[in-house]
């Protein structure tokens, strides 16, 4: 990650790491954190007004501290000068931002990640957004570690989430909500609605068109739900979760799918390259259309893609990510979206150089794709090690 030397996820680790400690402690276990020499941490530039001689580094570092103390997640040791540590809060697995806190956690020459409440984030940016690609967290009866909202609330937390995006979106702009297709009415194997209250709301009341229903047809899916079909017997197992898709003017909106075209079967171009259709015409799907003879003779860039995409959950990319994060002690997303899903979103629905957003930010793999792709980024996650696990995936 170009321009990436520590954040305040370093400096939060190195009180975890060192327990007590005073500045000079603190300047000396970021720098190990960053990989850091010496002669980095000891160079002096002019500062300030007065332009005195001083260490940038040092002083980004006690800007991160700062922030800590303000944040309720340092604390001074009593009887003890300048010395500082972790509060109870401080020593929690996952911290969530306040509601009004803020902070690039890192940046790439794309794109930029936010530590913060996506609400908060959102409602300050004045600047087109020609996509937003996100999954938001489940409405679970059982919440993962980084909060869930109700089933009840799921629907106002969603418009919540979506209106300052909304309010951005370019014309013609799309927002891709992958939502799950698992939840279910209290003890029955029947379908919770909620995802047809969602699709009517933001219809109803941010003005977004449906496009589509897209697929995502998961192979690697583990089987369930185990309470209903592999003990009940009464349901099937799940292979799919649906990524829904809207624009703000089906008019005009931006998608072009010769930007996703898939290479041509080998059959088919054998068929071209017999002249297409030979056959007398005839009348499909009660005259709808009808193929003539010589239809489909001219060769064509590629195959038109169908809106069901199989792709795994998992991907190299992912299990280095993985592997990074375990090393730094940080805990695992468990719910990063594949980044071949992303990546074809993403192509399919922006042009180089346009704005993606990632308001469920999480392991960014939204951003990856975008940065893949040459357009810019901007994400907002609320849990700081998670956002942490994600500028792995920028190295
Ligand atoms: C399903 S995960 C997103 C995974 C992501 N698409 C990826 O591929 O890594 C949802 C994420 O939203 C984050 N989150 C929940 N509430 C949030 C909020 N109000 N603002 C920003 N992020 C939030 C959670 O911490 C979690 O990482």
């Amino acid at each position: 990650m170009k321009g990436f030397q520590f954040t305040l996820f370093d400096v939060t680790m190195a009180y975890a790491d060192g327990g007590t400690l005073d500045n000079e402690g603190l300047y000396q276990a970021v720098a190990a954190r960053a990989g850091m020499q010496d002669e980095d941490l000891a160079r002096k530039e002019p500062i300030g007004k007065a332009a005195s001689l001083r260490s940038p580094i040092k002083r980004k570092i006690r800007w991160y501290q700062q922030t800590l103390k303000t944040l309720g997640l340092i604390e001074h040791v009593p009887g003890e000068r300048g010395i500082w540590r972790l509060t109870d809060a401080g020593k929690k697995k996952l911290h969530p931002a306040k509601p009004t806190v803020a902070l690039l956690a890192f940046s790439t020459d794309l794109g930029l990640a936010i530590w913060g409440d996506c609400n908060h984030v959102f409602s300050r940016l004045d600047e087109p957004i020609h996509l937003c690609l996100t999954s938001p967290p489940y409405p679970l009866r059982r919440s993962r570690a980084y909060g869930n909202p109700s089933e009840a609330e799921y629907v106002d937390f969603i418009i919540r989430a979506m209106e300052p995006i909304v309010k951005n979106l370019a014309p013609g702009g799309s927002v891709v909500l992958n939502v799950s297709n698992d939840i279910f009415e209290h003890k029955s194997p029947a379908r919770s609605l909620y995802r047809e209250r969602l699709v009517l709301a933001l219809y109803d009341r941010l003005g977004l068109h449906k496009m589509d229903e897209l697929i995502w047809h998961n192979p690697s899916k583990p089987p369930g739900p185990t309470w209903w079909a592999s003990i009940n017997r009464v349901q099937l197992n799940v292979a799919w979760e649906p990524v829904y898709w809207f624009t703000n003017d089906p008019a005009r909106v931006r998608a072009d799918n010769r930007r996703v075209l898939e290479p041509h079967t080998e059959q088919h171009l054998r068929f071209v390259q017999r002249g297409g259709v030979t056959w007398e015409p005839k009348v499909y799907s009660d005259g709808a259309y009808q193929h003539r003879p010589g239809a489909y003779s001219n060769p064509t860039a590629g195959r038109i893609p169908r809106n069901l995409i199989r792709q795994p959950h998992t991907c190299a990319d992912l299990r280095q990510t993985r592997e990074a994060v375990a090393k730094l002690g940080l805990p695992i997303h468990g719910a990063p979206m594949p980044l071949a899903l992303a990546q074809f979103l993403v192509e399919f629905l922006t042009e180089p150089g346009e704005l993606v957003v990632d308001n469920f930010f999480g392991w960014g793999t939204t951003a990856k794709a975008a940065e893949n792709a040459g357009r810019r980024w901007m994400g907002a996650e609320l849990m700081l090690e998670l956002v942490r696990g994600a500028a792995e995936r920028f190295r």
